[in-house]
């Protein structure tokens, strides 16, 4: 595996007229990160991965502090999936003085996370912007399970490169938890407890389905998930397409975000 720290070298080392599938993580690698990077095996010929724990998408310091980080057993695991190419770009590679361009979200588009961690998605959209303006990859992979992420991403990128986004499912523990890098944060209890709201949510998915909804039935669900973490940041449906909250039984989402002590998790089933 070429590891590169520039994006110099990784152009004049990779050959892009070759299919490249680029999954771009944050480290502390676990099943679901695995799962992009298999994907991208199976679609692409080569496969990049960079690892840049991104301090603009973090609006709380301790929460960049204490993100977990692991580079050693990240590349071993890299290389035991036969990755190609790793990218770990330094902060002033990213964010070289004069290059980055700000993109600021819309008024309406500042929901569920974009409301609860300001300034979250414009450091994403900054990072992945400079990844797909220098990176002339074929595919970018990225997780349904930050789907405002993804949708952001394509409504405020997509256009401006040729590069195809890939969207792949969540990847949960066997009690129905999204894996994260966070969960390894939690403890025994609080794991126990959001492994018991997915549970619940998986519950109340299939209770919109058969019945679509009551708003005594949210009033319901709200309550019995609160009484499994500290605070309930946000809880609500919305349609998947456009995320707004017009939604039928096919197209909708249910989306929430919650706190572990200090931990935060997101969810959308
Ligand atoms: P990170 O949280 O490391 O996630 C990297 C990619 O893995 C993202 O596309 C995320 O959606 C996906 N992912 C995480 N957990 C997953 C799971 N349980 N199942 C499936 N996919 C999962 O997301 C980021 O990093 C950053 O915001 C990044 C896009 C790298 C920009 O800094």
């Amino acid at each position: 595996m070429k590891i590169f720290k520039s994006f110099n070298v990784l152009n004049k080392e990779i050959n892009f007229n070759e299919i490249i599938g680029f999954v771009p993580t944050m480290g502390s690698l676990h099943d679901g990160h695995l799962s992009l990077i298999r994907s991208a095996k199976k679609k692409s010929k080569k496969v990049l991965v960079s690892i840049f724990i991104n301090p603009t998408q973090f609006n709380e310091k301790k929460d960049f502090d204490k993100y977990p980080r692991n580079l050693k057993k990240d590349i071993s695991i890299l290389k035991r999936l036969k990755v190609n190419y790793l990218f770990l770009p330094s902060k002033r590679e990213i964010y070289q003085k004069g290059i980055n361009k700000k993109i600021n979200i819309l008024q309406n588009d500042k929901i569920l996370c974009a409301k609860y961690r300001n300034g979250h998605f414009e450091g994403v959209l900054a990072v992945v912007n400079r990844f797909m303006e220098n990176i002339k990859a074929k595919y970018i992979f990225f997780g349904e399970k930050d789907f405002q992420q993804i949708y952001l991403i394509k409504k405020y990128l997509q256009k401006k490169f040729s590069i195809k986004i890939i969207c792949c499912r969540s990847v949960r523990n066997f009690n129905g938890l999204p894996l994260s890098s966070r969960n390894i944060l939690l403890t025994k209890k609080n794991l126990k407890q959001s492994e018991e709201i997915s549970k619940l949510l998986f519950e109340f998915k299939n209770k919109i389905i058969k019945n679509f909804i009551n708003i005594n039935q949210i009033k319901l669900y709200k309550s019995k998930i609160n009484r499994l973490c500290d605070k309930i940041e946000y809880f609500e449906i919305r349609n998947s397409k456009n995320m707004t909250k017009k939604i039928n039984k096919t197209n909708f989402k249910i989306f929430i975000a919650y706190r572990q002590k200090k931990i935060r998790l997101i969810d959308n089933i």
